[in-house]
């Protein structure tokens, strides 16, 4: 099969319905709900006939609701924390709400994680799919109308890409990713994946994860993933930034000048399956995110799998944590989108 095709998946406590859209194209299988323009699953084809599914996800929609580790979300407006949910803007002070202690964590309360985004699939039954939402003046506490989009598609080179576009009629910050968890093999924990990533510096961070704002250089650290390693090796390593998150959960700044299209900046290898996902970005950051918050009991993995720390990472492409309120961080990538700008971004997962 190459194309789409759609099912329910459950109705809202407001009436409205949920559905899964499957996209299918040479080998994978992307499955995607319009709750929070999901990605519920990631499925791969094998040599020997049989097949894989890479990504966490829930069976129910309640889960989706209910559990908050923003399993294969858009989430948004501002991916990531911003200190203390205060940030000013040409001079005005808005307040964000704050749902990780006293930060604000990717979008807040009702995020887009938690929206139902409209759909328009490909008009030429193409394994296409565009979700778009309005975010109103104030949403959450961020200023102005913002018209926000993710265009997923299965690409020619065995990919699903995300394509991000943006527009606003007032300042804004915005930062859009997506949240996926990984596990390429398919079960267990992550800590035997091998991992490598173009960035020489990365963001330390205070006990609430925000940024100290310095950028410290990967030498002779755990956070050194140039050269191939695996998330284990990192752990063993005695480190404080380590300690203080309770695994990797921090700001990767990409070094690598190359074509954003071609040259991958992350590359991820399940251990056991010797499945690779390559990761292509043009943002300048992502958030390598160890998965240490997973274990909540409440809410099985798809197929009853009880939740486990470090049952699967995340790789969130991003600008960096904080910008809003830490110029040198904002110098890297400005997170303030102004009306007649139009945001773009994309990011790649390509499997083999
Ligand atoms: C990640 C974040 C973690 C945690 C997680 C959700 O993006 O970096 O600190 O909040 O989302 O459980």
């Amino acid at each position: 099969m190459h194309g789409i095709s759609k099912e329910p998946f459950g109705t809202l406590p407001n009436g409205k319905k949920v559905t899964l859209y499957t996209l299918r194209r040479k080998g994978i299988t992307v499955k995607l709900i319009d709750l929070g323009a999901t990605v519920v699953d990631i499925v791969l084809d094998r040599p020997d006939g049989t097949a894989l599914s890479v990504v966490r996800g829930y069976d129910d929609l309640s889960s989706y609701l209910n559990a908050d580790g923003y399993l294969g979300a858009v989430v948004g407006r501002i991916g990531n924390r911003i200190a203390n949910g205060h940030f000013s803007l040409d001079g005005k002070k808005y307040t964000l709400y704050q749902n990780d202690g006293k930060n604000h964590l990717h979008g807040g309360k009702c995020g887009f994680d938690k929206r139902l985004w409209k759909v328009d699939e490909a008009p030429d039954g193409e394994p296409s799919l565009t979700f778009s939402l309005l975010s109103p003046d104030m949403d959450e506490g961020y200023p102005g109308d913002l018209i926000a989009s993710v265009r997923y598609s299965l690409t020619e080179r065995g990919g699903l890409r995300l394509d991000y576009t943006a527009a606003c009629d007032a300042p804004t910050p915005l930062n859009l990713t997506n949240h996926t968890y990984f596990n390429l093999n398919g079960t267990g924990d992550i800590l035997s994946h091998g991992i490598s990533m173009k960035a020489d510096s990365y963001l330390p961070t205070d006990k609430g994860l925000i940024p100290t704002g310095e950028l410290r250089s990967v030498d002779g650290t755990p956070f050194d993933l140039r050269a191939r390693t695996t998330v284990s090796h990192g752990f063993a390593a005695p480190n404080d930034d380590i300690t203080l998150a309770g695994g990797y959960d921090h700001c990767m700044i990409f070094t690598s000048t190359g074509d954003p299209e071609h040259d991958a900046r992350v590359s991820l290898v399940g251990d056991k399956s010797g499945i690779e996902m390559k990761l292509y970005t043009d943002r300048p950051g992502v958030q390598f995110y160890s998965g240490n918050f997973l274990g909540n009991p409440r809410y099985p993995f798809r197929g009853g799998e009880t939740q486990k720390k470090h049952a699967a990472l995340c790789l969130e492409t991003e600008a960096l944590p904080d910008a809003v309120n830490q110029p040198q961080l904002n110098a890297v990538c400005d997170t303030v989108l102004r009306p007649g700008n139009i945001y773009r971004s994309f990011t790649e997962y390509v499997f083999s």
